[in-house]
């Protein structure tokens, strides 16, 4: 084999990543990302070299089309794709969002099962079929690249699935995904669907096929690598598996799979894998949901061993317990304590060993909030410094900030909480009696800032060991069915709760310029 047909040969194996955790992810109840976030995010998938981030649903709000906009400006390396229901005023609206863009895609999506065309759209198969080939003209007389989802395609009669893939080449789409809508299907079953694909429907050989799996069954990594055996070479995604339900197949799971399989997985993926572990963090932070501890590849107890069987193996050949190293997904670093005569020398490299790598002003404040806690707290782990500037990370664009809370607790009630926030700069204070001081600290937010929120979740653990460790606080609120999740980590219990819950109401109030578009079939 010449090198030029081994490298044809190779390219048909790779695996395009496709991140979707901007737009499906977002759409997990709670999780909403400002614009700088998403602006940040994207910037963490670039580097992590994501062949294309879906970067939001333009038509959904003038937060989702501005950040799809923006995205579209600074990056180049990753094509960036908007997300459109099959109506024209939906693939304009995204064709103007992913304009600036170096590469840019536009993702339309209809519904093809029973289910949907009776209950939802109220279409025939025909009908179908016209809108999908109307959706995608449409949208290739807009842009030269162009993906058309099957909305609960696993759930779809295949002889008609066939029939609306071969309409959807025809019409031009580059790519063609084969969503697991409901997270219903079964490795075997989503594989074979690939297969009948790829032998019998006409032109599919010119096009990508794409796995998009949700995880109702806990089978969605499966499934997506099963998708990937029948013939699809792109797969979507979303970092620690955030999205609808369940949530998508997990970025990190699928990646590092096609990575340490290559046994079994002929395929490869342009990945840099080393990103994996910031990238988790980062959109642990933004979006207040923790990381389970025994969570694959990103989890804090993934590479940790416990067991003097297992510590004695390690001691003797890392590879008997360890299937790929920490460093590989960005886990890496010593675990250097740190403390206050640490400089910022030493911050910024233990930062680096951490993953995180902070512009000049996060970096300022991300020390000056170190030196904070190592003035109260003896010794500053790892896990202290990435609550630390995770929680900076989260608040830090809050138009709601606390700055200052005063709390009298103990057998003689009632509690009384103190307390000054700013909202856009202009301080306002209260003071509120509770029963227990964290109602006496919230009912005080609700002084200063009055809403109508119901307190869905209210979460303390421990980030380290020790009476002087950090408490980190996880609020959820939900208001008019719309939730929004909070994180504040302090070594004063009753301070994490008040930011926490701050960072929870900010976040709320940003989801409510966002509303999701109901289905619709074609607005042509
Ligand atoms: O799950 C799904 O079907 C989707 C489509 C819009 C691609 O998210
Ligand atoms: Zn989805």
């Amino acid at each position: 084999m010449t090198s030029q047909a081994s490298n044809a040969a190779s390219e048909r194996d790779r695996v395009i990543i496709f991140d979707t955790t901007m737009r499906d992810g977002e759409q997990s109840p709670g999780a909403s990302m400002s614009l700088e976030e998403k602006l940040e995010l994207a910037k963490i998938l670039e580097e992590m070299r994501v062949d294309v981030i879906e970067a939001g649903f333009p038509i959904a709000s003038n937060g989702d089309f501005e950040a799809v906009r923006q995205i579209s400006e600074i990056v180049t390396e990753s094509t960036i794709c908007g997300l459109a229901r099959a109506a024209a005023i939906d693939i304009e609206r995204c064709a103007e969002a992913i304009r600036p863009a170096k590469r840019g895609r536009i993702h339309t999506f209809l519904s093809t099962s029973p289910s949907h065309r009776d209950h939802i759209l109220k279409m025939s198969q025909e009908d179908i079929l016209e809108a999908i080939t109307r959706s995608v003209t449409h949208a290739r007389n807009l842009c030269d690249d162009v993906e058309w989802s099957a909305q609960d395609a696993t759930r779809t009669e295949q002889d008609f699935l066939r029939r609306c893939v071969e309409a959807a080449i025809k019409a031009g789409a580059k790519t063609v995904n084969i969503p697991d809508t409901v997270g219903y299907s079964y490795p075997s079953e989503y594989e074979a669907i690939f297969r009948d694909l790829v032998e019998n429907v006409p032109g599919v050989e010119n096009i990508i096929l794409s796995t998009h799996c949700h995880n109702d069954l806990g089978l969605a990594v499966a499934n997506s690598l099963a998708g990937v055996q029948g013939g699809a070479r792109q797969v979507e995604v979303a970092v620690n598996g955030i999205g609808e339900r369940a949530g998508n197949a997990a970025l990190e799971e699928v990646v590092m799979a096609l990575k340490v399989r290559g046994d079994r997985l002929p395929y490869f993926s342009g990945a840099e894998t080393q990103h994996i572990t910031r990238a988790s963090r980062y959109v642990s932070a933004i979006t207040g949901f923790p990381v389970q501890f025994n969570k694959a590849i990103v989890g804090k107890n993934a590479f940790a061993h416990e067991s003097g069987i297992h510590q004695d193996g390690m001691l003797k050949d890392r590879g008997t317990y360890e299937i790929m190293t920490p460093e590989s997904v960005g886990q890496g670093g010593s675990n250097l304590v740190m403390g206050k005569h640490s400089g910022r020398h030493a911050f910024r490299e233990k930062l680096k060993a951490l993953g995180y790598e902070l512009g000049q002003n996060a970096l300022n404040e991300a020390f000056q909030r170190f030196k904070d806690l190592a003035d109260k707290k003896k010794h500053v782990f790892d896990d202290d410094i990435v609550a630390l500037v995770d929680d900076a990370l989260a608040s830090g664009a809050d138009r709601i900030q606390v700055k200052q809370l005063r709390v009298i607790a103990g057998t003689e009630g009632p509690q009384e909480a103190h307390l000054t926030v700013t909202v856009e700069g202009v301080e306002r204070s209260a003071t509120a009696t509770g029963d227990g001081p964290v109602d006496a600290v919230f009912n005080a937010i609700h002084e200063v800032v009055p809403h109508t929120a119901i307190l869905r979740l209210f979460q303390v653990h421990a980030v380290t060991e020790g009476t002087d460790a950090q408490a980190q606080v996880s609020v959820r609120l939900e208001e008019d069915g719309r939730i929004a999740t909070g994180q504040a980590a302090d070594t004063d219990t009753l301070t994490a709760s008040a930011k926490a819950y701050v960072n929870a109401l900010n976040n709320l109030f940003a989801r409510k310029e966002k509303t999701a578009p109901d289905a619709i079939a074609s607005g042509f």
